[in-house]
């Protein structure tokens, strides 16, 4: 099933340069960009993206460093297009992620894991419009 979903270049990987790595690599994987933009959330906007992880220890520190710098955000397209984001990115905790991921290769904790991606259809599509309005969707 083509499937679209949303992926953050978080503040660590704009601010190390990263953000032209990523899109290389999933560029190279195949996924076609479909909307584009540099942002940077306040406080109370990263709390609203990460609602579904409010109440949760690192729910204070993870608004507070998405907040503390630029992002870029994407909404990517292809077949089966969460799963092989997901598979580019690696697991969310950098030392349990597989060799070659972008997390194995450049994350730093836990946190600071430079990159974001939507965890099912349903997921994709609250991030999708969190972030992008129909006209932004030039690629679609
Ligand atoms: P992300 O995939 O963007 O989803 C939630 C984010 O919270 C996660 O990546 C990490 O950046 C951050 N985070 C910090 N601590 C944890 C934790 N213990 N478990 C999951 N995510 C965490």
């Amino acid at each position: 099933m083509i499937e679209r979903t949303l992926s953050i270049v978080k503040p660590d990987g704009v601010s190390r340069g990263l953000t032209g790595t990523v899109i290389g690599r999933l560029e190279g994987e195949g996924l076609k960009i479909l909307a584009m933009k540099m942002i940077r959330m306040t406080k109370a906007q990263a709390k609203g993206f990460y609602k579904v992880h409010e109440g949760k220890p690192f729910f204070e520190s993870v608004t507070d460093f998405m907040s503390s710098g630029p992002c870029v955000v994407m909404i990517l397209e292809g077949e089966e297009g969460i799963r092989r984001y997901r598979n580019l990115m690696g697991a969310t905790y950098y030392k349990e992620a597989e060799a070659g991921t972008i997390r194995r290769d450049f994350a730093t904790d836990i946190e600071k894991n430079v990159v974001h991606g939507s965890d099912s259809v349903e997921t994709a599509g609250y991030e999708i419009n969190y972030f992008f309005n129909a006209l932004e969707v030039a690629g679609g």
